[in-house]
């Protein structure tokens, strides 16, 4: 399916450059090796075309449990990790680590989070309102219903992850996130006073001055794309599938908040990239997957809006350190180098329109990557 207008004319540019950016070509940026604290990697031949992406820039990765069916046991997670290990090449299975997660259900055995946690298979554990996403129909539908389940993780240490949008179809789908703060997280963390709560991917002014202003029991993830586009960028010279995701993105005034927010050093805000690839023909559909494949080039995504901001001296916390130490984890020992690139050069190294990766029940697997047709200003070092 063409699109009336060719991707790199049209994908939205960020904010003007900083005058302070003091970056030039062939200039490099060291920084501690950072870690994804949420990404979609899916399973068999997606798993496969995908992971290695992930495991080239980041050491440790929070994996998310939408699985069809969901990870939901200790058992179920500790095989998908193994899963993920074997998908990788040798050397790149060594160094690096997927952090588990399960998904909780209305039915799902507090013991079953105390066993992997203690076994060490789980990190952390993932709310889904039930319908709010992709495979999230076995999610939760009343907050009460896990109470239990609530409990017993704010007693263990086991970090909660919400995906923080309402699913009543009465709101509109821009202010669900907004609503969910009010009507289940302050609720939420009165009641359980010690959970350690992540709002994951915030997409709203809102989110990012309520996490601000918490205590330091809540966090929250920024993906690269909510940092990029707005609710027009959906629209740019027609229907842009690449840029639907959920939390969808919102007005320009909301991603100029979580660039502050992101940009701005508080440790309660890190990565978490949502990577969540899905085929290019699910995604070019009548009725199109939500999700974007950001995997291969996050952190240059990232190191952009950073540049861009002025605050590149801020990258290394929100992309290596605040989460970390929000999960308690220690700092990763190694480091990673970008280099400057002049995006408008000739030389300048674009993203590819398109990667082919294998293929998936006998047809090539296809997925556009976030920022495609693009140079970006800043390139990942093998
Ligand atoms: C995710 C997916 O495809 O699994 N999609 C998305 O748009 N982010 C699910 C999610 O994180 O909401
Ligand atoms: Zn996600």
């Amino acid at each position: 399916m063409a699109h009336p207008v060719p991707a790199q004319q049209s994908v939205p540019q960020p904010s003007e450059v900083s005058p302070g950016s003091p970056a030039s070509s062939g200039q490099r940026l060291h920084l501690r090796r950072p870690d994804d604290w949420h990404v979609h990697l899916r399973d068999g031949a997606m798993l496969k075309a995908v992971v290695g992406a992930t495991a080239r820039q980041f050491a440790r990765a929070i994996v998310m449990p939408n699985l069809s069916p969901a990870v939901t046991t200790a058992a179920s997670a500790s095989a998908y990790r193994q899963r993920i290990l074997s998908a990788l090449e040798p050397e790149a299975a060594v160094a690096f680590q997927p952090l588990m997660t399960a998904y909780l259900t209305e039915t799902l055995d507090p013991e079953e989070l105390v066993r992997g946690q203690a076994e060490g298979i789980l990190t952390a554990a993932k709310l889904y309102p039930a319908g709010a996403t992709t495979n999230s129909a076995a999610g939760v539908r009343d907050l009460a219903a896990i109470a239990p389940v609530l409990e017993t993780m704010e007693r263990i240490g086991l970090p909660l992850l919400v995906h923080g949008e309402v699913t009543d179809p009465e709101i509109d789908i821009f202010d669900r996130e907004a609503v969910f703060l009010e009507r289940h997280l302050v609720p939420l963390l009165a009641r359980y006073p010690g959970l350690k709560v992540v709002l994951e991917h915030i997409t709203t002014a809102e989110a990012a001055a309520f996490v601000a202003e918490a205590g330091p029991q809540l966090a929250a993830t920024i993906t690269p794309h909510h940092l990029h586009i707005n609710r027009n960028s959906l629209f740019a010279g027609g229907l842009r599938p690449d840029f639907y995701c959920l939390p969808i993105a919102k007005r320009e005034r909301h991603r100029l908040a979580l660039r502050r927010a992101a940009t701005s050093g508080d440790p309660s805000f890190f990565i978490g990239t949502d990577s969540a690839p899905h085929r290019r023909e699910a995604k070019e559909a009548s009725c199109g997957c939500a999700g974007i494949y950001n995997a291969p080039f996050a952190i240059e995504s990232y190191a952009a809006v950073f540049e861009q901001d002025g605050a590149l001296d801020k990258l290394e916390g929100f992309a290596s350190e605040h989460g970390p130490r929000f999960y308690g984890l220690p700092l990763n020992s190694d480091g990673i180098i970008l280099e400057r690139q002049d995006p408008a050069s000739e030389q300048a190294e674009a993203v590819p329109l398109t990667l082919e990766l294998g293929s998936e029940a006998g047809s090539p697997l296809t997925l556009v990557p976030f920022h495609a047709g693009e140079a970006l200003p800043w390139r990942l070092l093998a």
